[in-house]
């Protein structure tokens, strides 16, 4: 991993100086840290213990021109394989939700065309008000990654989630997002994932269409994850809201039956992770031209009843877990129940004929939400999980399909 360089933005928060911890970490593993130093950030760590770290210049805030005249504010933000926001503060995270560059921080985030991780550090009220996490959700649409925050005593003397993650969490953390000319050295390298996202759309006539609340961002979060892990990653996508992860192969369809073409065209896989919230039925045949509504003729005041005819849809899971030939090695299915969840996942497991089931509760807020509560269950056992981000969700399935493909007994 020589060679790799990140650019560190040292945030204005009482964990600034764990930052320092993260520089010496990294160089250990031969990653070389490039420091900005906010404003902020200077009032918890000195510039010249930054530079002493690093062994290298300290670009701060204050505008300068010799700065300018060395390395540009671009160049600067452009000089490095991976940005690392760390303290992110509540500040930083909404400056940069909204694109706003009033800073030399704010700058770099804005001109990078690099990836970015964000290590979040705050009050626990600060990270639960609803105005952070709607300014998380936004960099995460944006394909920023955005870690969750530890919980414990913080010091300000409260309790709960919003402390920096540990030092040896960020580095892990970075140490997976690296990547050699666009291949990432990860266990995954070499393996290729399939996974599907997002709901499916059936048409009932050119302007209407049956479809789900799915949010498709479970299923983004487990490419970005896989990818991060070093998998060649192929999304297929039904229609949503949100930025593909950088990286990673996209095929946007809109019907279930699109849906199954798309993961058949990227066959052979290694593995497939079918997230994707498949309408079960579609209506047996979409009308050419626009219903109408047929009341008129009926008197006025009568509601006219219209019937659907409906027939179902393949089931994409079922048909590649009963694939003969090329077979993925390890398939996953989802499963979204509201009650009765983890007898309802073991019959799901075994009628769809997949090797593991990530069963989710979905009777709370959980779909299109930020967070998720699943149990993970495979032949050998069921796993309850805490009730954790989407993005943590994925970080620890790809981890465990990565414990599985190199495990030699596996
Ligand atoms: N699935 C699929 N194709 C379908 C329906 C579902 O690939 N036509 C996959 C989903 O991606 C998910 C799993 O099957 O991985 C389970 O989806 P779910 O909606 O929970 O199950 P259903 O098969 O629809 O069963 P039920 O609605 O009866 O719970």
């Amino acid at each position: 991993m020589t060679g790799k360089r990140v650019l560190l933005i040292i945030g204005g928060g009482i964990a600034a100086y764990k930052s320092l911890e993260v520089i010496r970490l990294l160089a250990k593993r031969g990653v070389a840290s490039r420091c900005v130093l906010t404003r902020a950030g200077a009032e918890f760590v000195t510039p010249l213990s930054v530079a002493a770290l690093s062994q290298d210049k300290v670009y701060t805030d204050l505008f300068s021109l010799t700065d300018e005249a060395e390395m540009g504010h671009i160049e600067l933000s452009r000089s490095a394989d991976l940005v690392v926001v760390c303290p992110a503060t509540a500040d930083l995270i909404a400056k940069a939700a909204a694109g706003l560059a009033n800073d030399l921080a704010t700058t770099a985030l804005l001109a990078t065309d690099k990836p970015v991780l964000m290590a979040p550090s705050m009050n626990v009220r600060m990270w639960a008000h609803p105005a952070t996490q709607r300014n998380v959700a936004q960099l995460i649409a944006d394909g920023v990654r955005v870690m969750s925050p530890d919980e414990g005593p913080m010091a300000c003397g409260e309790f709960g989630p919003g402390r920096l993650p540990e030092p040896e969490r960020i580095v892990a953390e970075v140490m997976a997002m690296l990547n050699d000319d666009g291949v990432v050295l990860g266990p995954l390298r070499g393996f290729r994932a399939v996974v599907t996202a997002g709901p499916t759309r059936e048409p009932i006539d050119p302007v209407r269409y049956l479809s789900n609340h799915s949010s498709g961002r479970q299923g983004y979060e487990i490419a970005a994850a896989l990818h991060r892990l070093g998998a060649d990653v192929r999304l297929v996508t039904g229609p949503t809201a949100l930025t593909p992860p950088a990286g990673v192969t996209v095929r946007a369809v809109e019907t279930a039956e699109q849906m199954l073409s798309a993961v058949e065209a990227d066959m052979p896989a290694d593995i497939f992770v079918s997230v994707a919230a498949v309408a079960d039925w579609r209506p047996a045949e979409p009308a050419a031209t626009k219903l109408k509504l047929k009341s008129e003729k009926r008197g006025a005041g009568k509601a006219a009843g219209v019937a659907l005819d409906l027939v179902e849809n393949p089931d994409i899971l079922k048909l590649i877990s009963a694939r003969k030939k090329d077979r993925p090695r390890l398939i996953v299915g989802f499963a979204a129940e509201t009650d009765d969840v983890e007898a309802n996942a073991a019959a799901k497991l075994a009628r769809k004929g997949c090797d593991w089931i990530i069963a989710n509760d979905v009777s709370g807020d959980v779909m299109g939400g930020m967070d998720n509560e699943v149990l993970l269950v495979r032949a050998e056992g069921v796993e309850r999980w805490p009730r954790m981000s989407k993005s943590d969700v994925a970080t620890r399935i790809a981890e465990r399909i990565a414990e599985a493909f190199n495990d030699p007994e596996g």
